[in-house]
């Protein structure tokens, strides 16, 4: 069976009272409409056509060009909307898909279900239906006598009598693809609207057949409000957990463990309580993550500690351990074996194999080598008010307590600085150096004696 699919996205969803259109509020890191989008491309469409309308622009933008848009300048319901797809998807394929854009929740499975049920009826609709625990503002799925689908009654319209049927139209429709095109300019104007699902009547009177198959209402909750947002993405957090332990994550607390979707774990990773992983991040395997990280933009290797720290555009390598309390900025490259303590922050640097940085210590346009000991309380004094400058510290550098790098400035292999050292010039390889301005050790001792 070939098939195109319109998803509708054109409508302002006032029930969120934001700037940004629904259909871009994000779930579990990602605008809704991106799952419905995956969903939809994962059936292999011969085309696909997002009906936009409220928000065109911004949609465009984030979505970028790989997509069919259709415009629909006025918001004239349902029906209205897949019209206005009709030249992009009209004799394309035998089956129309309908999917709605704030839709987010529904699987592959469920749609391959309907999908597959609407050809074995050989069907002109098959609705997709489900029981909500309050159905206020669906549509009504009417039955005959016999259990017959013959129509679906908006709320609006619908009798009180209609209205205390629970089955209700989930929105996901199929169609055969000529009757759709043939029959949509037929719809009347109700309330300002063309109604979709005026067109289950139609088909009926016709003696069509119209199938319904029965659906689970989590997946197809409409996210129309910030209520039902974050009832999803606690849905969606669970789905994605679930994912990631069944893959071999192990996560102590799922309730208070964020991963978004865009996110990549290794297996025999233990995620402790209230971590956060987030954006284009990738833990490597066996690492212990929590509790109270945060991990965005993040590349680490295996083998990881990061506890109670923030990690933001980084990139770990195997066997580091960070934290606790430490702050990984943008641009920090931490190589092999690396250990970051407490109240570490590190910015735009990157600090060699083996290289240590226990305690209360500010890096930032820094490169440090290998198996340097950053001692407790040292900083680069990148910034002059102005620009920033680098600093460089090669391999072995012992960096006593306290030491203040006044960049731009390079401190030479194997180099020693003492406690309390304001290093404003570069030091060579292998010497010591100490004191406010930082000097040698002979020269510093020439200069107080003159001063005797
Ligand atoms: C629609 C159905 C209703 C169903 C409900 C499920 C119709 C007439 N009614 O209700 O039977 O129970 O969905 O949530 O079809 N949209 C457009 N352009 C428009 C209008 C809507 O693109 O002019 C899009 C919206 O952005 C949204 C979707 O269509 O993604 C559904 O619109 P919404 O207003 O939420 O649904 P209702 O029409 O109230």
């Amino acid at each position: 069976m070939s098939l195109s699919i319109a998803i509708l996205a054109a409508g302002q969803g006032t029930g969120m009272k934001s700037q940004l259109p629904k259909v871009l509020h994000p779930l579990a890191g990602r605008p809704m409409v991106k799952y419905v989008l995956d969903v939809a491309l994962q059936l292999e469409p011969t085309r696909l056509a997002l009906v936009v309308g409220y928000g065109a622009q911004q949609l465009r933008q984030v979505l970028g060009d790989g997509i069919l848009y259709v415009e629909q300048s006025d918001q004239l319901g349902t029906g209205h909307a897949v019209l206005q797809a009709r030249e992009l998807l009209a004799g394309q394929a035998e089956t129309v898909l309908v999917l709605y854009g704030d839709t987010p929740l529904i699987t592959h499975q469920t749609l391959e279900a309907v999908l597959a049920h609407h050809t074995e009826n050989k069907a002109a609709i098959t609705l997709l239906t489900f029981r909500p625990d309050d159905p206020t503002g669906y549509g009504r799925i009417l039955r005959d006598g016999t259990g017959r689908v013959v129509g679906i009654v908006e709320h609006k319209e619908a009798t009180l009598e209609q209205c205390e049927s629970r089955e209700v139209n989930s929105g996901i429709l199929c169609f055969r693809d000529a009757w759709l095109w043939s029959h949509l300019e037929r719809l009347q104007l109700k309330h300002e609207e063309y109604y979709l699902t005026d067109l289950v009547e139609l088909a009926v009177a016709e003696g069509e057949p119209v199938a319904a198959k029965a659906t689970d209402a989590t997946e197809v909750m409409g996210l129309d409000d910030r209520v039902k947002l974050a009832k999803a993405e606690a849905l969606m957090r669970q789905r994605i957990n679930e994912g990631w332990m069944l893959a071999g994550v192990t996560l102590l607390d799922p309730a208070s463990t964020y991963i978004e979707a865009s996110v990549e774990i290794g297996q025999d990773t233990v995620i402790y309580p209230n971590s956060h992983l987030r954006g284009a991040t990738a833990i490597g395997r066996g690492c212990r993550i929590g509790p109270n990280t945060i991990i965005r933009d993040s590349t680490v290797g295996s083998g990881c500690i990061i506890e109670a720290s923030v990690v933001e555009e980084a990139t770990v390598e195997d066997d580091v351990d960070v934290g606790p309390f430490a702050h990984l900025r943008k641009g920090t490259h931490l190589a092999k074996g690396v250990h970051i303590g407490n109240f570490g922050e590190v910015k735009n640097s990157y600090l060699g194999p083996g290289t240590k940085m226990g305690h209360f210590s500010y890096l930032g346009d820094a490169t440090l080598g290998a198996n340097v000991n950053v001692g407790a309380g040292t900083i680069t004094c990148n910034y002059d008010g102005e620009r920033k400058h680098p600093t460089v510290v090669e391999d072995d550098v012992f960096l006593g307590s306290d030491t203040m790098l006044v960049a731009p400035v390079k401190v030479g292999k194997g180099a020693k600085t003492g406690a309390g050292a304001v290093v404003t010039r570069d030091v060579p390889p292998g010497q010591v150096v100490y004191g406010v301005p930082a000097r040698p050790k002979q020269e510093k001792e020439r200069g107080e004696n003159r001063n005797e």
